[in-house]
Formats: structure tokens, C-alpha cells, sequence
């Protein structure tokens, strides 16, 4: 642990942040309204996606569904059919959840605690300090992955930030230092910070309102902290799929709930196994997931794309012929789609990706 000394109060170092945060912050949508369930949406979408992408995504979702009672009316499916290209998608399956268990059990009403919050599906120790201080004021700090890093630097941790030493150590510190008064601004302050300034790249210290009092930045190597663990590599995964045709319709199968990408509608599609090629796989993925038998394979199309820490390459083959009636495995449900029907369901990018290709290209 670090033994520094810190040459400014706590009092001194979050009233230069509140005041740099009020001169330099963003003006994102969600900061501009009061509404819980709004704030809650943006939380949610903002954990795993870029600011970017989520502007306009977070005004769409408002506009279709604007309060909790509409989000819980809605179906799963329509939810996750919204969520197409934020990724992540058990977020949106867990907003749902949330959504119908408040409307049944709590009036409709967020509650304004993050131990309460904690309780809902898809609220974990982020999502819920991050609305309780920020849409009810509640005097919690929140930790994600910008205020871990601005935390490990102005402490020079040299703890790894991942260990339960190095959190603990984090979150003593974010506690100390969250302003009570103001801890909705003081959180998003945090976060700014690690967003604009104290990027994990190139920090630009020079513009910090916390450089004097940065351990890292005194040490003159603030891209070395926090300390960290190496990575698990990215591990590299070949899959195939196969398009079984029948007139201008494709057969989809439905994911079950609980499985990657649960909920989604996708070609059949298996992990391809060591030694085997992608053609026998497509075709397996034919035998094994819907009792088809495949022949004549053609190639129609690859797709390169990275899911957890998994580099994958996804082969796409035409089935030239095939017998059989399908049948369900794994699956929840089969059923024969234009390409244009299956973009109107739940369906992962990449899936979509394929399904637009289809339309343009091969059913054209
Ligand atoms: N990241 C997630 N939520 C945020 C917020 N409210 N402000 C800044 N960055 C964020």
C-alpha cells in the first residue's frame, strides 16, 4: 500500500473538482433533467457504451417508453429489439425486470436508497449509488472504471486496483473524499475527470485541478497507475453458421433465456471444433441444433467481431440442399423469416449484420 502523503486536504481537493467539473462538464442530455427513471435509463445504457453512441439511443428509449409504468407495459422482446447496437443485452432484459417489479411492487416508484435500489434486477454496487446520489441526492460514492483510475493515481496505489486490498483501499478513498452536500455532482465530477482528463492514455495533468495533490502525477508517471493485473489474452474463437432456405424465408431459431445472447434470433450457429473445418461445422449446426441435414455447402460471407475477451470469426454458409423438419434442441423456438422479418425481432448486431447482408445481396 502507498505510503505518500497527500498535500491537500480532502475539503481542498473536492472543491477544486466540483468547481473545474462546473466550468468543463459536458452538457449531456441526462444532466439536464431531474427525472429519476430518466437518469436510471442513462446509468444503465452508459455502463457499457460510449457517451456517443448512447445520446441518441437514450432520447429514442425516452420517447418510446417515458416512464416506468410504459417500460413495464412494453415486452421483453420490444425492449430488447430496442437495445439493438448498445450490446450488453442482459442490461435491457434486467431494465424490463426492474421496470415490471416496481410498477408491481413499489407504486411505480424508483426507491431513492442505493441498499434499497441494490435489490432491483440489473442494479449492482455502480448503477445504484450512481442514482441514488444523482437523481435523490443520497451521499454515496461511486466507483467505476474512470473514478478507479483517477483514485489509483492520486493515491500512486501500487496495490492491484482489481485485488479486494486495492477496492477497499478505492473506496475508503472515494468516501473520504465525496462531497456530502453535493454527491450527485461530486460523483459525475469524478467521472468527468477520468473521461476528459485523466484518460487511461496521454492524462493531459497540466489541465487536472487535482495536479498538485496527485501522487502519480508528483512521481512523473501517471500512465503507470493503477496498478493492475495483467489481462487474461484474448482468446481467439471460430464459429459457424448456416442459412437453410426455403423460398424467400431462412430458418431462425430463438435462443433460450439464461445463454449468451438469450432472447436473440439467430442462424444456427455452433463453435467451431479443433480439427474440424467450418463446412462441417455449419453442418453440424444444421444436425445438431434443428435435425436438418445439410449439403452442398456454399460460402457466403465472414464476419470478424469481439465478444468478451473472445476474438471471434463467424463463417456464413448457404446450405445448397437440405431435408428434414426441423426440430428444437437447445433452443426455445424455430420459425421460417424473410430477413426483413427477422430485423423486426431481437437479434444481436452481428446477426443483424448478416441479416442485412442477406436482404441486399442474396434475397435481391
Ligand atoms: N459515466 C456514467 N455515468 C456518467 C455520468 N453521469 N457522468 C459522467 N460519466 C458517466
Amino acid at each position: 500500500m502507498s505510503k505518500r502523503k497527500y498535500t491537500f486536504t480532502y475539503k481542498k481537493m473536492r472543491n477544486a473538482l466540483l468547481q473545474w467539473y462546473h466550468a468543463n462538464k459536458r452538457d449531456l442530455p441526462w444532466r439536464n433533467t431531474r427525472d429519476p427513471y430518466a437518469i436510471w435509463v442513462s446509468e444503465v445504457m452508459l455502463q457499457q457504451t460510449t457517451v456517443k453512441t448512447v445520446t441518441p439511443r437514450w432520447h429514442q428509449f425516452l420517447v418510446r417508453w417515458p416512464n416506468i409504468d410504459a417500460l413495464a407495459a412494453a415486452s421483453l422482446d420490444e425492449v430488447r429489439g430496442e437495445w439493438l447496437g448498445l450490446g450488453y443485452y442482459t442490461r435491457a432484459k434486467n431494465l424490463h425486470a426492474a421496470a415490471v417489479k416496481l410498477q408491481q411492487e413499489y407504486g411505480g416508484r424508483l426507491p431513492t436508497s442505493r441498499d434499497e435500489l441494490i435489490k432491483l434486477p440489473g442494479f449492482g454496487p455502480y448503477s445504484s449509488a450512481a442514482v441514488a446520489s444523482i437523481a435523490f441526492g443520497e451521499a454515496v460514492a461511486v466507483v467505476d472504471a474512470n473514478v478507479e483510475r483517477v483514485i489509483g493515481r492520486l493515491m500512486a496505489l501500487e496495490t492491484d486496483c482489481r485485488s479486494s486490498d486495492g477496492r477497499v483501499a478505492i473506496s475508503q478513498f472515494a468516501d473520504n473524499l465525496l462531497d456530502r452536500d453535493f454527491p450527485g455532482d461530486f460523483n459525475q465530477a469524478m467521472m468527468e475527470l477520468g473521461a476528459l482528463i485523466c484518460t487511461s492514455k496521454n492524462p493531459d495533468c497540466p489541465e487536472c485541478p487535482l495536479r498538485e495533490c496527485c501522487n502519480a502525477n508528483q512521481a512523473g508517471t501517471p500512465e503507470s497507475f493503477p496498478v493492475r493485473a495483467a489481462k487474461e489474452p484474448m482468446q481467439p474463437q471460430v464459429e459457424a453458421a448456416v442459412v437453410i432456405r426455403n423460398g424467400d424465408k431462412v430458418l431462425l431459431l430463438l435462443r433460450p433465456e439464461g445463454a449468451s445472447f438469450g432472447g436473440m434470433w439467430e442462424l444456427p450457429r455452433v463453435i467451431v471444433k479443433d480439427g474440424e473445418s467450418a463446412a462441417t461445422a455449419a453442418r453440424r449446426a444444421g444436425s445438431e441444433l434443428a435435425s436438418i441435414k445439410v449439403s452442398k455447402l456454399a460460402e457466403l460471407y465472414q464476419i470478424k467481431h469481439t465478444v468478451m475477451r473472445r476474438r471471434i470469426e463467424l463463417n456464413v454458409f448457404e446450405a445448397g440442399k437440405w431435408t428434414g423438419e426441423p426440430k428444437l434442441h437447445d433452443h426455445r423456438e424455430y420459425r421460417w423469416l424473410t430477413p426483413e422479418e427477422w430485423r423486426a425481432l431481437p437479434r444481436s448486431k452481428t446477426q443483424n449484420q448478416i441479416a442485412v447482408w442477406l436482404e441486399e445481396t442474396l434475397f435481391n
